[in-house]
This record gives structure tokens, sequence and C-alpha cells, in this order.
């Protein structure tokens, strides 16, 4: 079974989309069939893999616009598939906008090829707009990218709310997996207290082991490799193989209870 998974915090800058390439390689390396999806205007993702954002034919903005079918729209990088963006997807905003069932629209593109893959990751903008609920509308699972420094955390519970709201709309069995603590730098106090106070605060896992901070990361996006391609070896590429590892462990068991409940 197939499982679609929401990379999501409206904070700019926690490392979303370094995440979603990162545990999307990660998954692939585990011998999963992964597609990602660019659901954010500035097209990072896109051009993570490797892509030029600006000479592409098609993009999702032609999935939500022109209605073209989403395997027209897939591309085959290293280790995985994307659909990409490109600026345009601004536009798709604001025609999702006037469009009956809005929120559906990326759970509808999706329905004709998800079951292809084993994984689907959607790396979603740094806001709460049409996009980012089409984003948790069409999700199983929701990962909270969380940057580990005080101002980055205090989103979260605006997020929550906004999970609340899809779940009673659109998703009611949107489920919230866990926070992925990212540029964490453990040799300050204040990190170590935010990483404590975090679960505590909204209920809600973190996940092992946080991701420290490093030159790494930076270096990656403008070769159009994830830092496990990179630096194979780096703290980084484990810890998104670890949490990888987690997500495919959580799938196999959900596989499993959903098996024995069919066979009653
Ligand atoms: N563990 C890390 N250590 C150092 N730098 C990192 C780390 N993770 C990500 N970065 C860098 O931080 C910046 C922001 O990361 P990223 O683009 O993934 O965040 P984002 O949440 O997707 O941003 P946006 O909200 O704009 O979509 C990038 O330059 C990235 O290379
Ligand atoms: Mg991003």
């Amino acid at each position: 079974m197939s499982r679609t998974v929401a990379l999501a915090n409206q904070k700019g800058g926690v490392a979303k989309t370094t995440s979603t390439l990162s545990i999307g390689v990660g998954l692939a390396e585990l011998g999963h069939k992964v597609l990602l999806i660019d659901l954010d205007p500035q097209a990072s993702l896109t051009y993570s893999v490797g892509l030029d954002p600006d000479r592409l034919d098609l993009s999702l903005h032609d999935v939500f616009v022109r209605r073209t079918p989403m395997e027209k729209v897939i591309q085959s990088v290293r280790h995985l598939d994307i659909v990409p963006a490109t600026i345009d997807l601004a536009g798709s905003e604001v025609h999702l906008l006037t469009r009956t069932g809005r929120e559906h629209a990326l759970k509808r593109a999706l329905a004709s090829v998800k079951d292809q893959y084993d994984f689907v990751l959607l790396d979603l903008p740094p806001s709460l707009g049409v996009l980012t609920i089409n984003g948790l509308t069409a999700a199983d699972d929701l990962l909270i990218p969380v940057a580990c420094e005080t101002l980055s955390q205090r989103g979260v519970g605006q997020l929550l709310e906004t999970v609340d709201d899809v779940r009673a709309f659109a998703n009611p069995s949107l489920a919230v997996v866990g926070i992925i603590v990212t540029l964490f730098d453990d040799r300050t106090r204040h990190a170590r207290e935010i990483l404590e106070d975090l679960p505590i605060r909204y209920g809600i896992p973190i996940l092992q082991p946080p991701v420290r901070k490093s030159i790494r990361f930076a270096e990656a996006p403008s070769l159009g490799q994830s830092v496990l391609d990179h630096s194979p070896t780096s703290a980084g590429a484990e810890a998104y193989r670890q949490i990888a590892r987690q997500l495919s462990e959580r799938a196999a068991l959900l596989d499993q209870e959903s098996r024995k409940i069919e066979e009653g």
C-alpha cells in the first residue's frame, strides 16, 4: 500500500525541502519506489534534484490549471521520481481559489499514479494557503520539520489548528507522525531545552535523531544532490537514513494491520 507523507511548517527555512529530499533518497536506498511532489512556487525541491525550474515544459501548475494528467508531468531523476514546480504555481493558487472542491485538487490528480509508489512525499510551501491545504488533504501522514530556535517552534500550534480544520472538513484520517528537529546545535543549552520542551508542549513525538547543523547541507542543492549522495557518511545523511527507516517500518506495520483487518 502507498503512503502519502506531507512535510509542512508555515515558517520559512526550517528544512522542509531538505528533509523531503533526504528522506525520499533514504527511502529509495531502502528499495522503496518514491515520488516527490514540489508544491512550492519557489521550486527549491525541483532545483535540488538537478532540474532547472525555468526550463520545464510541464509542471504541477499544468495539473492544477490545465488538468494535465499527473503521469505526464512526472520526471525521473537519480533514485526517484518528481512532479516539479515552477513559479507558475503561484498562479495556480489563485486559480484553485475559484474552484469548487479546491482543497481536493491534488488528491484527485494523485489518485491515478499513487499506487505505483510506496511513498509519495509532499514538500509544502511556507504558508497556510490553498497549496498547503491541498497537501494536507492529500496526505495520510504529516511530518513537521522544526528548526531548533524559539521563533520557529511558535508556529507549530497554528499549524496544528490548521490540521484540525483539515481533519474536520476534508481529511479525517490525517495522522501527525512527528516532529523532525532540524538545524540542531547541541552546544547551546537553549537548543537542548527546546528539544525537551517540544514533545511535552504539543503532545507529538520527536523522530530521532535530531538533524544537526552542518555545512554539508548548504553545498548539496547547487550540485543537484541530496546530502546522502553528496556526503554519504556524514552525520546529517545518517540522521535522515534513520528517520527514513522509521517511516518504512511504520508503513510495514500499518500494512500488516490493514491486511489482518481485511482477512477478518
Ligand atoms: N541540517 C542543516 N544544517 C545546515 N544547513 C541546513 C540544514 N538543513 C537545511 N539547511 C539549509 O537551510 C536552508 C533552508 O533549508 P530548506 O530550503 O530545506 O528549508 P525550507 O523549510 O524548505 O524553506 P522554505 O520555507 O523557504 O521552503 C537551505 O539553505 C539548506 O541548505
Ligand atoms: Mg522549501
